[in-house]
């Protein structure tokens, strides 16, 4: 199915209040809450997962409609690998399954897949499917679906370290020449803007151990929905308020 040519002819779309031409460039989100919307229902968790990952189709198809250029997805963190066995299993299986299923459409909708975080660790039937969706999406044109899976800032950023202390012990690298784009370079990251817009569903204000570095000047939305029901509304709802904000940089404004 093509995504775009579906969403212009449907005339319920609210756009209005959206200026197009400031839309974020990088949203990134902590998809938090199926557990608890689960709970809230008297369901298995493993079942707000499976309605975790449906509310993720959802959101991609906007972020491709809207013509967002990357959407990163926090979908397991490092410090995820102490939850139950079982539960960890399922997250897996329904990583492994979402590729499977939808590789085909969002291929066909010019989204690139990638992913941040340390793959290597990851069953290897998951790790074979994203190889492979990465791989077939590369040389697509669209969004950047970016999932961060066993994923943590701090790991990421002690990885950089080790990549440029060896850089300078090989003399490949001067420690006076270490500056902000080096160390961005070094991250999973490397070559993506910065977020403009983060956001984190069921009311939680941290930051989890997202994207430490690379948040420094991030908008930050936190809305009191649960992921599962968090939908194109939603999403509309915050790009909306991301642009009511002011954004200084640590400046001021002199007009
Ligand atoms: C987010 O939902 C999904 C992952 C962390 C993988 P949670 O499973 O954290 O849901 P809550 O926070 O327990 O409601
Ligand atoms: C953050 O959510 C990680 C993901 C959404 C993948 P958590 O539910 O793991 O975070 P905490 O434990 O509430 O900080
Ligand atoms: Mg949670």
């Amino acid at each position: 199915m093509m995504w775009l040519k579906a969403w212009k002819q449907n005339k319920e779309n609210s756009l209005d209040q959206i200026a197009l031409e400031r839309l974020p460039r990088h949203v990134a989100i902590i998809m938090d809450g199926n557990g608890r919307w689960a709970k809230k229902r008297g369901l298995p968790r493993s079942m707000g997962h499976r309605a975790g990952v449906e509310a993720l189709r959802k959101i991609v198809k906007t972020c491709s409609n809207l013509g967002i250029k990357v959407l990163t997805v926090y979908a397991f963190s490092t410090e995820n690998w102490s939850r139950p066995k079982d539960e960890v299993g399922v997250l897996m299986t329904l990583l492994t399954e979402y590729l499977r299923k939808e590789l085909q459409e969002l291929h066909h909708n010019n989204v690139v897949i990638r992913a941040i975080g340390g793959i290597s660790a990851l069953p290897s039937e998951a790790q074979k499917e994203l190889e492979n969706s990465i791989k077939r999406t590369q040389n697509n044109t669209g969004l950047i679906l970016n999932i961060a899976l066993n994923y943590g800032g701090r790991s990421e950023i002690i990885d950089a370290v080790k990549k440029i202390s060896n850089e300078v012990l090989n003399q490949k690298q001067k420690i006076e020449d270490i500056n902000e784009k080096c160390i961005s370079d070094a991250l999973f990251t490397k070559g993506l803007p910065d977020p403009d817009l983060m956001i984190r569903t069921s009311g939680e204000m941290r930051l989890s151990n997202f994207l430490l570095w690379q948040l420094a000047y991030t908008e930050i939305v936190v809305t009191e929905e649960l992921w599962p029901d968090f939908g194109e509304k939603s999403l509309l709802n915050a790009i909306k308020a991301y642009q009511q904000r002011d954004r200084r940089f640590g400046g001021i404004h002199t007009d």
